[in-house]
């Protein structure tokens, strides 16, 4: 609509005049998505947020996501500004894994490497060894099993199993789960299978089990959207956020997407297919807190100078 229009314009010259570039995931309002691209910001996963935030000369990062992905910015970038259009947009798996029963899980097994997926508390980093996302975590526990190592992994389950059942690694589970992800069904998506039999199956790893084991391409955001992309097939069954159909359309016009089954729907489960919080982020306060400068990130010293090591250590394994 004309208004939306009139807020994304405002909205770019707000950017450019506090000299400040948009970080957007990929589950955002499209047309956040598409302002980021249009004034040299990023739309990505949340591995390469970090990286663009980390290595951008903007003095003013504006973070469109959920909480942690401002925090991981502002950890990489101290000296920078951080704001997000709502801190009250959360995750699940941040909520679910306090910093202080956490910390209690690490000391009673001190022999395991704290590995702590990327949606978590910054004060939950700051006692992790490694943080990982879903782009890397394959990569980074299979290195560290080959290495004879132990770990101790948090909060996801079903990324968790997921990425123990790849590697045979030995790992002591935190019980955490992502609210939308653990909606999609499996005895469901094998019926619509049977309705698209051309159609591939592409699973975010947040998924359950009998979710993952039917799909055809297991992996984080980014690598779901290049599996369109690359992908031959005709139509796609897609088991993750839906925010994500926007950039696929973009990107693979011809191709038809369809949503994979969660246990209801928008009636009667809120987070069915759609980050509630995610959802938090709009054009207008995008545009109220690129006017007003808030609200801004911030992270205490003490604890960001600890969590910052197992964000570089993860950005150094996958550069
Ligand atoms: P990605 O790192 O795959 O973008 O996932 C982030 C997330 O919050 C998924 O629910
Ligand atoms: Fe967290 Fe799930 Fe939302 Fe991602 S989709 S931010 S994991 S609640």
């Amino acid at each position: 609509t004309a208004q939306r229009q009139d807020l994304a314009t405002r909205a770019a010259d707000l950017l450019k005049q506090h000299n400040a570039v948009l970080v957007a995931h990929y589950y955002v309002d499209g047309a956040l998505q598409d302002l980021a691209l249009a004034t040299g910001g990023i739309v990505s996963d949340s591995l390469e947020m970090a990286r663009f935030g980390r290595d951008h000369a903007a003095q003013t990062l504006v973070v469109a996501g959920v909480r942690f992905m401002g925090e991981t910015a502002k950890i990489l970038s101290p000296e920078k500004r951080v704001l997000m259009p709502d801190l009250d947009a959360t995750c699940s798996l941040d909520l679910g894994c306090p910093a202080d029963d956490f910390a209690r899980f690490c000391d009673a097994h001190p022999d395991r490497q704290v590995v702590v997926y990327a949606n978590t508390s910054a004060a939950v980093k700051a006692r992790a060894d490694w943080m990982v996302t879903s782009s890397c975590a394959l990569d980074i526990v299979s290195d560290l099993h080959a290495k004879g190592q132990k770990i101790l992994w948090a909060p996801d389950r079903h990324l968790g199993r997921y990425i123990q059942e790849q590697t045979g690694a030995d790992m002591l589970m935190w019980n955490g789960a992502c609210i939308v992800h653990d909606e999609f069904k499996g005895l469901e998506l094998q019926l619509l299978r049977e309705q698209h039999p051309g159609a591939l199956v592409l699973v975010h790893p947040e998924s359950p089990e009998s979710v993952v084991e039917q799909a055809d391409v297991v992996g984080s955001t980014s690598a779901l959207i290049k599996a369109v992309v690359e992908g031959s097939a005709p139509a796609y069954i897609v088991a993750t956020d839906n925010g994500i159909l926007h950039r696929m359309r973009q990107l693979a016009p011809g191709k038809t997407l369809i949503e994979a089954p969660t246990a209801g729907n928008s009636a009667t489960c809120k987070s069915c297919a759609h980050c509630p919080w995610m959802a938090m982020n709009g054009l207008a306060n995008l545009v109220d807190c690129l006017q007003g400068g808030q609200p801004e990130i911030h992270v205490d010293e003490a604890t960001r100078v600890k969590a910052e090591r197992c964000i570089t250590r993860m950005l150094d394994f996958t550069a």
